[in-house]
């Protein structure tokens, strides 16, 4: 079959990485199929709807009868759709887990009896928890430690993916790092993003634990790991898991200020650092595996992204981001 006449689908199709990802695969000839609750609203698709290739189910993955016709006739899925970070999966922790696993599983075994042969899942980056010392880079290879509800449904679907083995079925984890930089449903509750919109509405900023490290990849490389992903041999991605970034992309919160602040020099005095000691979510990663693998480099930086948000500001395109749409909670 060509390349052209495959279908992927998109759960979660109408969000941040998810509209990305939807505009990369019909630039490249795919057939996309998104399937997507429209939580935080539709807006992202608008640009898709008239493109004869592009299809919208507006439906639930824990509904058996909304997935039934969705996954029919489908090459692979890239399975985004979740209850989204720490603060939306602790504020419904019920519905966390409805969504990122039991949805996830019933999506799956769908997968499976219909013979879908790729499912790439957007794991993330946080299920690592910590690093054990400062100089330490975690790898594929280091030890899952969950810390919240959210990496607790991430990992355990993560588990239940990978050890399925099933004759022509091909399941990869995608652990991305936090992303960055705008999409068609743009989110300012990202901590680059946050820090950028703040300073660039010349607010006040607050940065609590300005010493912690975390990766951070620009949401469209998010989206071009994913097309990377389902265009790989089968045996490089079949029961694989890959972070997703770059090796420096990794940042302490201070160095994220200092880039901003490189494009904003007048908001310095804006700025000011609360001391806090315990961070369990302090780690560094190393991206060798999907850069050696897969051929995997963003093309993009965090000073990039950062251009990317004022710029937008400045120009007035968004015109309240403070608004609701804009975060997950
Ligand atoms: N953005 C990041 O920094 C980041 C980092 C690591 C991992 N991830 C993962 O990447 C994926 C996409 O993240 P995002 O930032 O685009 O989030 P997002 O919230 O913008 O998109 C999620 C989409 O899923 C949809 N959805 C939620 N519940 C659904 C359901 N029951 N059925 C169908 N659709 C449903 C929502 O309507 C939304 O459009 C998620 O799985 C997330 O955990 C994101």
């Amino acid at each position: 079959m060509g390349q052209n006449e495959k279908t992927i689908l998109i759960t979660g199709g109408a969000g941040y990485v998810g509209s990305a990802l939807v505009q990369q695969l019909l630039q490249r000839g795919y057939q996309v199929r998104v399937i997507d609750t429209l939580l935080h609203g539709g807006n992202a698709l608008l640009p898709f709807l008239y493109n004869s290739r592009f299809e919208l189910v507006v439906g639930d993955i824990r509904l058996d009868t909304d997935l039934d016709t969705t996954v029919r006739g489908i090459y692979g899925i890239v399975h985004l759709a979740a209850i989204v970070g720490e603060p939306a999966c602790n504020h419904d922790p019920e519905l966390a887990v409805a969504v990122n696993t039991i949805g996830s599983e019933l999506l799956c075994r769908k997968a499976v009896s219909q013979g879908v042969k790729r499912f790439v899942f957007a794991s993330t980056c946080s299920n690592y928890g910590t690093m054990s010392t400062d100089d330490t880079y975690l790898d594929e290879t280091s030890p899952l430690k969950p810390i919240s509800v959210y990496s607790e449904t991430k990992v355990g679907f993560e588990r239940y993916l990978l050890g399925l083995n099933r004759d022509g079925f091909y399941p990869t984890c995608l652990r991305f790092a936090t992303a960055f930089g705008l999409s068609l449903r743009p989110r300012f509750d990202l901590t680059v993003n946050e820090f950028a919109k703040e300073l660039a509405l010349g607010r006040k900023l607050e940065v609590f634990g300005e010493q912690f490290w975390r990766p951070y990849c620009h949401v469209r490389d998010l989206a071009n790991a994913c097309v990377l992903t389902l265009e790989a041999d089968d045996d490089d991605i079949s029961h694989q898991a890959f972070n997703v970034g770059s090796n420096s992309e990794n940042y302490r919160k201070k160095q994220l200020v200092e880039l901003i602040l490189k494009q904003l020099p007048q908001m310095a005095d804006n700025v000011t650092y609360v001391e806090r000691n315990d961070d369990p979510r302090n780690y560094r990663v190393s991206f060798d595996k999907i850069n050696s693998t897969l051929g995997f480099t963003a093309k993009r930086k965090v000073a990039d992204g950062i251009e990317e948000i004022i710029k937008a500001l400045k120009l007035g395109l968004i015109k309240n981001p403070d608004d609701r749409s804009y975060r997950n909670l």
